[in-house]
């Protein structure tokens, strides 16, 4: 089976999106799959600058995600919308992991890979504008995106203590779109 690594483009505490990100690699581990789940807190790194980049080369936490991307199969993001898009943290990550170290392929972290998105908001579209935009570019890096997708509208009300879901039905379809990311990521890399 497949290795999914599982992240959300938030750092908040209590962030929404980790709470659905997780449930989702749930059902990719319920489906067989070895499941890492980091937070970006953890891969802090700085605005991505080309002229720092020349002078101090990829900082060791971009490193450290690439190579995590890397040796997974698949990935399970989780975004919030920040007016209408991807928030500035995700997609830093994303241009800091798509750099080329000496002896790597280009987007060695992304060609190939499978993802299943999702999104989670307290608004009424549940952050579907986010997942237009969060598909287009893990595509155009070369990722193949799984068909479904969620967006979860008024999540706030789903949530209980402890910052966990408690909605059976989106629990449900959550865990159904990290198994089936996980069985196309199985299919792929097979
Ligand atoms: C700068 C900014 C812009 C936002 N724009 C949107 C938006 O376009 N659509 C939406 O549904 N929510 C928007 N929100 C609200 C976020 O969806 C909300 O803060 C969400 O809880 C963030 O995800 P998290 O809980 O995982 O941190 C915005 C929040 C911020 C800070």
């Amino acid at each position: 089976m497949a290795k999914i690594l599982a992240f959300a483009g938030s750092t908040r505490e209590g962030s929404f999106n980790h709470a659905i990100v997780n449930v989702a690699a749930e059902g990719a581990k319920e489906a067989g799959a070895q499941v890492t789940v980091i937070n970006l807190a953890d891969y802090a790194m700085p605005l991505f600058n080309e002229d720092e980049e020349a002078k101090f080369g990829i900082p060791e936490r971009a490193k450290a995600l690439k190579a995590l991307m890397i040796e997974h199969d698949g990935f399970l993001i989780a975004s919030p919308e920040y007016n209408s898009s991807y928030p500035a943290l995700l997609k830093n990550a994303i241009d800091w992991a798509s750099r080329m170290d000496e002896g790597e392929k280009p987007l060695a972290a992304y060609r190939g890979k499978v993802a299943g998105i999702m999104a989670a908001s307290a608004g009424g579209l549940g952050g579907m504008r986010v997942l237009v935009v969060l598909r287009m570019l893990l595509e155009n890096l070369g990722v193949i995106v799984a068909p479904n997708q969620k967006a979860i509208a008024k999540v706030d009300s789903l949530i209980g203590e402890n910052h966990k879901l408690i909605d059976e039905k989106t629990i449900t379809q959550l865990k159904t779109l990290g198994k089936q990311t996980a069985e196309l990521a199985t299919k792929i890399a097979n």
